[in-house]
């Protein structure tokens, strides 16, 4: 009977520890596949940023984008011929950006080491490049990440959380996704770079009503934003979402949230909230703190739901999955993987 229920342990612990084993990611995955791969990325960030410095505010929600639908496995990237992707979603489109950059990171990958590196991982390099180029120490970002096969625009809808969130809506979606509410504050932070367009916080400035206009909108920033967006803005229109060093990653916009400058309704909930605002507190008067908990939290945020070992696929183009033919032999032996909003997917579909 004992030596029944050891032989059922036993056999338990060595059927997980493999599985454990390849479920986790690991710094430089690549060491020995495709040893340029981290540079070649960071290349391509650093040309992108050289012409546009905003692109690394971009490449860090893509990130995040990425990995709150369907965990980090590019499904973000996945264009679809009806319009119905994740990257079609109001919460990405027009507004996210990089995806040209992820492209050319992708070709200098693929001529250096071919259908070796998932486009999950560049996006996860990419993120940790803008952090870098925006000012932060380089870190190390462990990788090992697979494709996904399926992108959807509802999801994005169910799982990024809009700019009208309350402080427990915020935690709440975070908490779906393993991070706390303290990370969710940390992750907050990526604010202090990059952009907006006026329909992320146009109800707050024309419609001061309570369930819109907290206490905590300068009333001279206000009227700033106001003459900036109409109620009937111009749709190209955008402003720093950290006004003071929008290519900067600083705790200004930890700072800002203090003074009744921070743009988004959900922004200033981290600070009204009486928990969350002990945070923000820190880390305005503590910049090596945040960055610190930023760059781990970051990493955290990394693993959501990853797809490791022989799970989804290495695409070779990262806005579209794999078909069948295109791809080497030891990979179509593996589950095969069809994006229903692909052309070639909806062939594939049809003649299997
Ligand atoms: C806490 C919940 C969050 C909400 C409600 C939120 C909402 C938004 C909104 C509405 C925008 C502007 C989109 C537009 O152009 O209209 C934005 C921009 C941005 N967000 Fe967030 N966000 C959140 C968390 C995060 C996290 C966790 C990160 C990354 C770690 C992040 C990084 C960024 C960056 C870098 C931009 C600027 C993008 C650019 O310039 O292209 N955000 N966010
Ligand atoms: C890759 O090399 C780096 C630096 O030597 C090392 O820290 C890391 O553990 C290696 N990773 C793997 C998976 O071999
Ligand atoms: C440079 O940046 C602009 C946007 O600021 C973009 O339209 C253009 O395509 C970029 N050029 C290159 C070569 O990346
Ligand atoms: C970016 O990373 C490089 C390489 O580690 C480092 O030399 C540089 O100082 C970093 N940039 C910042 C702003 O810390
Ligand atoms: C929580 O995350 C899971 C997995 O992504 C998703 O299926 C579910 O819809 C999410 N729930 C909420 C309430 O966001
Ligand atoms: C103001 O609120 C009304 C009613 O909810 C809505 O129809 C309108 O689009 C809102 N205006 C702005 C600028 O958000
Ligand atoms: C919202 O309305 C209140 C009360 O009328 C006013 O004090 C505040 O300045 C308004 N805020 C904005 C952003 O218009
Ligand atoms: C503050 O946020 C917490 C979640 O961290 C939430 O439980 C609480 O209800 C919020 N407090 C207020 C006054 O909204
Ligand atoms: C933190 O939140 C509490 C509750 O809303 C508020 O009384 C306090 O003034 C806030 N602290 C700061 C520094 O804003
Ligand atoms: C700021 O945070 C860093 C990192 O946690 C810590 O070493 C340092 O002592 C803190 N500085 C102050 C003034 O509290
Ligand atoms: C990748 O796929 C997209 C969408 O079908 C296409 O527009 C693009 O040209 C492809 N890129 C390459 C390098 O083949
Ligand atoms: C997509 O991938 C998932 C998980 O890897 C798999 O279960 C599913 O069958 C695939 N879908 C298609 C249509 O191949
Ligand atoms: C988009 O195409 C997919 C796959 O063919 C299909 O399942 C979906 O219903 C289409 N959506 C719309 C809105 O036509």
């Amino acid at each position: 009977m004992v030596a029944a229920i050891v032989a059922v342990v036993v056999a338990v612990v060595c059927l997980r520890l493999p599985a454990v084993a390849r479920g986790q990611l690991q710094v430089g995955f690549y060491n020995t596949s495709c040893p340029n791969a981290e540079s070649l990325v960071q290349q391509a960030v650093a040309s992108a940023f050289a012409n546009d410095s905003g692109i690394a505010a971009g490449l860090i929600r893509l990130h995040f984008h990425d990995c709150f639908v369907r965990g980090c496995d590019a499904s973000v990237l996945l264009v679809s011929a009806n319009g119905t992707a994740e990257r079609d979603a109001a919460p990405n489109k027009p507004s996210l950006r990089g995806f040209e950059v992820i492209d050319a990171a992708k070709a200098a990958v693929e001529k250096s080491c071919a259908r070796t590196v998932s486009c999950a991982d560049i996006v996860a390099f990419a993120a940790r490049d803008s952090i870098n180029l925006t000012g932060q120490a380089a870190y190390q970002v462990p990788s090992g990440r697979r494709d996904g096969n399926f992108s959807l625009d509802q999801d994005a809808l169910n799982n990024l959380p809009p700019p009208t969130f309350t402080a427990q809506q915020l935690v709440d979606r975070f908490a779906n996704k393993t991070l706390t509410a303290e990370e969710m504050v940390i992750l907050s932070g990526a604010h202090t770079v990059g952009r907006s367009f006026c329909s992320s916080f146009l109800a707050r400035i024309w419609n001061n009503t309570t369930a819109t206009v907290d206490t905590g909108l300068s009333p001279a920033y206000a009227a700033l934003l106001q003459a900036l967006c109409p109620s009937s803005p111009n749709a190209a229109t955008t402003t720093a979402v950290d006004p003071t060093t929008p290519a900067v990653l600083d705790n200004n916009y930890y700072k800002l949230l203090s003074l009744n400058l921070g743009l988004f309704f959900s922004d200033n909930q981290l600070r009204t909230n009486a928990t969350l605002n002990t945070s923000v507190n820190s880390f305005a008067a503590n910049e090596t703190l945040w960055k610190q908990k930023f760059v781990a939290a970051m990493v955290k945020m990394g693993n959501i739901e990853v797809l490791t070992g022989t799970q989804g696929e290495i695409r070779l183009n990262c806005s579209v999955v794999n078909n069948r033919s295109s791809v080497a032999a030891p990979e179509a032996q593996m589950a095969r993987h069809y994006y229903s909003g692909s052309t070639a997917s909806i062939e594939e579909i049809a003649t299997s």
